[in-house]
C-alpha cells in the first residue's frame, strides 16, 4: 500500500470536511512542487545551458562560449601550467623569432612572454608584424614605431597621447593652470598606455577571440635593468600624430581594429 491511500480514505470519509479536502490538495502539490523542483530545475539548467551554446554557436560561427576558451579545454595551456612557467633573458628570447622553424614562436610584452605560433604566417620571416617576435617590444605597440621601438622601455611613451599643447616637462614658465592640465593630461595618457597594453595582453593570452595564443613564461632582467638604458625620447611617427589640442585626446588606438582577431 503506498502513503496515498490513506489521505485518499479520510477525504472518502469526510467529503463534506472542507478542512481535511483542503489538507490533501496542499499535501499532494506540496510532494509535486517538491519533485518537480529537484529534477526540473536541473532540466531547465541543462536546457538554458544548451540554448545558450547553440545560440552562441550560430551567431558566433564557430565557439559555443561565446568566444570564450577556457584554459582547461586548451592543451597548450594545461600543458605549460604542467610544465610551469618558462624564464628567458631577451638575448635568449631572440632564438625564438619564428626563423628556426622548429622553434615555436614567442614574443613577449611588459615581461611576459607569450607563445604566438599560431600567427606564424604574420611573425614569422617575412610577416607583417615579424618585428615583434623574439622581442619584448612594448614600446612599439604604444607608439607604432615598430621596428625603431622594439624595446620594452615604456617611460614617456605616454606622450604618444598628449596633446601637442601641453607644455613638455621642463619648458620655462608654465603656469599653474598649463601644469595642472599636463598633469591631467600625463595620468589619462598612462591610463591609456595601461589599457592599450592590456587589450594586446589580451589577445595573446588566447582566452577570446581566434587566435590560439598563450602565455609561457617571463622574461628575466636584472634589478634596475632600466635604469642601465638611456632614456629615449618619442619617436618621429608618434610625435607627428600627437592629438592636435586640448579635449583632442584620441578614444581608440592605431592598432585596437586589429586586435580581435
Ligand atoms: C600602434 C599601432 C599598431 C600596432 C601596435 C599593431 C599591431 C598589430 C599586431 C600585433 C597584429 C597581429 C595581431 C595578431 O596576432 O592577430 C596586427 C595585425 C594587423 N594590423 Fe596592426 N598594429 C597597429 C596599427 C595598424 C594600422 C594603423 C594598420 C593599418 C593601416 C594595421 C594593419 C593591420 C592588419 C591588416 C593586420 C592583420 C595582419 C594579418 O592578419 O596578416 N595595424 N597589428
Amino acid at each position: 500500500m503506498t502513503d496515498q491511500q490513506p489521505r485518499r480514505r479520510v477525504i472518502a470519509n469526510n467529503k463534506d470536511d472542507g478542512d481535511v479536502k483542503t489538507d490533501y490538495a496542499s499535501t499532494t502539490s506540496t510532494e509535486a512542487a517538491h519533485s518537480f523542483s529537484i529534477i526540473d530545475i536541473l532540466r531547465i539548467v541543462a536546457g538554458l545551458m544548451l540554448l545558450n551554446c547553440l545560440l552562441s554557436y550560430f551567431i558566433t560561427n564557430d565557439s559555443l562560449l561565446w568566444g570564450y576558451k577556457p584554459w582547461f579545454i586548451r592543451p597548450a595551456v594545461v600543458l605549460r601550467y604542467i610544465q610551469g612557467p618558462i624564464h628567458l633573458t631577451d638575448a635568449q628570447l631572440l632564438a625564438y623569432n619564428g626563423t628556426d622553424p622548429t622553434k615555436p614562436i614567442y614574443l613577449a610584452l611588459n615581461g611576459t612572454i607569450y607563445d604566438v605560433t599560431a600567427g606564424r604566417r604574420i611573425y614569422g620571416p617575412g610577416g607583417s608584424y615579424h618585428v615583434f617576435a623574439g622581442k619584448d617590444a612594448a614600446r612599439g605597440f604604444i607608439s607604432g614605431c615598430f621596428a625603431e621601438d622594439a624595446v620594452p622601455d615604456l617611460r614617456g611613451v605616454e606622450w604618444t597621447y598628449i596633446p601637442t599643447d601641453v607644455p613638455a616637462l621642463g619648458t620655462p614658465g608654465v603656469t599653474a593652470e598649463q601644469k595642472s592640465y599636463r598633469e591631467r593630461e600625463v595620468r589619462r595618457a598612462r591610463k591609456k598606455v595601461r589599457e592599450v597594453l592590456a587589450g594586446w595582453a589580451e589577445l595573446f593570452e588566447g582566452a577570446k577571440g581566434k587566435k590560439d595564443y598563450f602565455v609561457v613564461g617571463v622574461v628575466d632582467r636584472a634589478e634596475g635593468w632600466l635604469d642601465q638604458v638611456e632614456k629615449r625620447g618619442l619617436c618621429a611617427q608618434a610625435e607627428r600624430q600627437r592629438p592636435k589640442g586640448e579635449g583632442s585626446t584620441v578614444e581608440g588606438d592605431a592598432g585596437a581594429a586589429y586586435r580581435g582577431g
